[in-house]
């Protein structure tokens, strides 16, 4: 799971939030009880006495100890089990003024003993799937409505039947979804306008998002303004560089339509190389030929893309249009 720094900064203010509502609720309950039932203030006064003198026991050491240690332990026990009796007197649960965190196993801290918590990979999995929504601006796009009627289904049996050829695509977008890992293949996806590139590139996102891969979505012009703005701003931080080059899935939709100037076409080439370079997954959807690739960001980036990457031709007639007739 390699999340951007935003997701984890989002994971750490949830947990806080839920630590505070907890405790929030926790001191509601003990004015209320302790209004109630003064007893209980009285032992919980008791406990808390007797949890400073531990502290200086233990601070203090001595060969005594594992025998003063044993005897508080006790002591302590007993008003505990005091205050569970006089709760359940007054008709409350024992365990009523025990802070009631969302997640009993780590307390809401996101991890136990040193290791992450299964909450706190829960957490950034539905940050992460938030940012994602956010950035493809919540498309709608799902392996479930991507209609294979939308392309004719006419020509030859070799390939050239475009709903035939269509769907060997899709096929092979869900079973790449459904076996994604951080050393997936990259896919370029070609093709003219409304064909549903970044339809099945954002269907494949939703489901790589779900078993809990950092999934990042952008246009390359919003990549590179991004980039642009981090490089030039004068401020040392590298978020967007980061976010873009180490997460476990880049989707760089519609390459080419970014205003191209020098910064932009080297931008994207580092990224196209460092990626893959690092056995990183990328998905590019692209109206240019292969050519025009090469024109744009060069040889070089062309044919490691055109090389490397898995190909798929997208054909038909613009869908845009003929949802619109
Ligand atoms: N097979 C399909 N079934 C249902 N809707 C589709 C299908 N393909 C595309 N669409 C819809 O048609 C519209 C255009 O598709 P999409 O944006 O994926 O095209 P594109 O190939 O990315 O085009 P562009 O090159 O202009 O970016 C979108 O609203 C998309 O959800
Ligand atoms: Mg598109
Ligand atoms: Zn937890």
């Amino acid at each position: 799971m390699a999340y951007s720094v935003d997701v984890y900064a989002a994971a750490k203010r949830v947990l806080e939030e839920r630590r505070t509502a907890a405790e929030r609720l926790l001191s509601l309950k003990k004015a209320d009880v302790y209004a109630k039932i003064p007893e209980i203030k009285q032992l919980d006064s008791d406990l808390c006495k007797n949890m400073a003198a531990l502290s200086v026991l233990i601070l203090r050491g001595g060969k005594n100890l594992d025998c003063a240690l044993e005897e508080m332990k006790a002591e302590n026990e007993k008003i505990r089990q005091k205050k569970a009796s006089l709760l359940l007197e007054n008709n409350l649960p024992e365990d009523y003024l025990e802070p009631q965190y969302t997640c009993k196993n780590c307390g809401d801290l996101g991890r136990k003993n040193g290791i992450l918590c299964s909450c706190y990979k829960e957490i950034c999995k539905a940050e992460a799937q938030k940012e994602l929504s956010k950035s493809s601006g919540a498309s709608g796009c799902s392996f479930e409505n991507f209609d294979l009627s939308y392309y004719a289904d006419n020509g030859a049996e070799d390939g050239t039947n475009p709903r035939r050829k269509m769907n060997n695509y899709y096929n092979f977008c869900v079973t790449y979804a459904k076996t994604f890992t951080e050393n997936s293949a990259s896919i370029v996806m070609i093709g003219k306008t409304g064909l549903g590139k970044t339809h099945l590139s954002l269907s494949i996102a939703k489901i790589v998002a779900d078993k809990g891969f950092g999934v990042v979505y952008a246009p390359a012009q919003k990549m590179v303004s991004n980039l642009e703005r981090e490089r030039f701003s004068g401020s040392a931080s590298d978020v967007f560089q980061k976010k873009y080059s180490e997460c476990d899935l880049l989707i760089i939709d519609d390459l080419g339509a970014e205003f191209q100037n020098s910064f932009s076409v080297s931008a994207i080439g580092n990224l196209i190389n460092e990626r893959l370079y690092e056995n990183r997954p990328t998905i590019i959807s692209t109206n240019l030929s292969g050519k025009e690739l090469a024109d744009r960001y060069s040889e070089r980036i062309a044919s490691r893309i055109l090389g490397e990457y898995r190909k798929l031709f997208f054909v038909g007639e613009d869908i845009r249009f003929l949802k619109n007739r």
